[in-house]
């Protein structure tokens, strides 16, 4: 006799019955999309190496704004570049900086959306590395006073919630007895806890004008040979009194997803970064991939290792196809 086989086609055959067993989704509601504001008036500048994507003056942004938040997307995760850069970073705590007042304009015009704000220093910085340096060394502690700094003046400028991605040790517990110092309890840590250094943010440093002009990002951001090391950082983020944490990039690190998933019960964000839109981009430009199909695929896969929220440069686009 033949083994006994089973027949798991019998709940594949239909696009009903297929939809009605998905274990997973992707939400428009769950996904962030992340914007740069750029200093100017009337400026949309095509981020070369990230096609689609947009640096925008904040008359424009403020504009994109509306249209992202009337496609059905409740989050932004914003970038600033600005004109001038210094060893102090100083235009990323400038109550006047460009980010401060994009938030500021977005929340006016727009006061449903969320804005969340990327804290660091690396667009900042005339040596584009992620803090302040004392003989060719990111020092930590220096570092972490100036990202306390900025993030309580994007909480002044109307941020709801802000998302250290320095990496520097420490700045969750810094960010949050600021914020509570200056008024801003209300004020949410969404903390880059678990960020790898990794070549997939190339075109990405290109948008924000961040390479760093010797040297890389290893001495402080995480080993890609490591995950163990994921939830030792993500407990610590936990423990300094981060309200969510995030993994990054995102597809290259589904089995760190899932292990921080386990470990920890706070909201968890992955976040699909530059070069992972690029690579997509780039394949369906040359007729190799199918676009749309690839993109919902990335996003599904990332939702299955237990991401619950997506920051993502498709959230609008996903948003407008459903
Ligand atoms: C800032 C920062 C980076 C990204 C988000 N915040 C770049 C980096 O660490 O070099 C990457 C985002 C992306 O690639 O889409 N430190």
């Amino acid at each position: 006799m033949n083994p006994p086989i089973q027949r798991f086609r019998r709940l594949r055959k239909s696009v009903a019955i297929r939809q009605l067993l998905a274990e997973h989704s992707v939400d428009a509601q769950k996904l962030i999309q992340p914007l740069f504001a750029i200093e100017g008036v009337g400026l949309e500048n095509e981020i070369s190496a990230m096609p689609g994507q947009f640096r925008r003056s904040v008359d424009r942004l403020v504009d994109h704004c509306k249209g992202v938040a009337d496609a059905g997307i409740g989050a932004v995760l914003l970038f600033g570049v600005p004109a001038k850069k210094d060893a102090a970073a100083s235009a990323a705590y400038d109550p006047g900086g460009v980010v401060q007042r994009a938030v500021a304009a977005i929340k006016e015009s727009t006061p449903d959306l969320l804005i969340i704000t990327d804290v660091c220093l690396c667009s900042y910085t005339d040596h584009g590395h992620c803090g302040v340096r004392r003989d060719g060394q990111v020092e930590n502690d220096a570092t972490v006073e100036l990202l306390a700094r900025t993030a309580v003046s994007h909480a002044r400028a109307g941020a709801d919630i802000v998302a250290p991605s320095d990496m520097m040790d420490g700045r969750v517990a810094a960010i949050r007895a600021e914020l509570d110092r200056a008024g801003f309890a209300g004020v949410a840590i969404l903390s880059y806890a678990v960020k790898y250094a990794s070549a997939f943010y190339g075109p990405f440093r290109e948008a924000a004008d961040s390479t760093p002009q010797d040297g890389d990002r290893r001495g402080y951001q995480m080993d890609p040979a490591n995950v163990r090391e994921a939830v030792r950082v993500a407990a610590a983020a936990e423990m300094e009194g981060a309200d969510m944490i995030m993994v990054k990039p995102a597809l290259p690190y589904l089995d760190v997803v899932r292990r921080v998933r386990e470990s920890s019960s706070l909201p968890l964000a992955a976040y699909q970064v530059s070069g992972e839109y690029a690579m997509i981009e780039a394949a369906a430009r040359n007729g190799w991939l199918n676009r749309e199909a690839a993109i919902d695929e990335s996003l599904l896969a990332i939702r299955r290792a237990g991401a619950d929220m997506i920051i993502t440069y498709y959230a609008t686009e996903i948003a407008r196809r459903r």
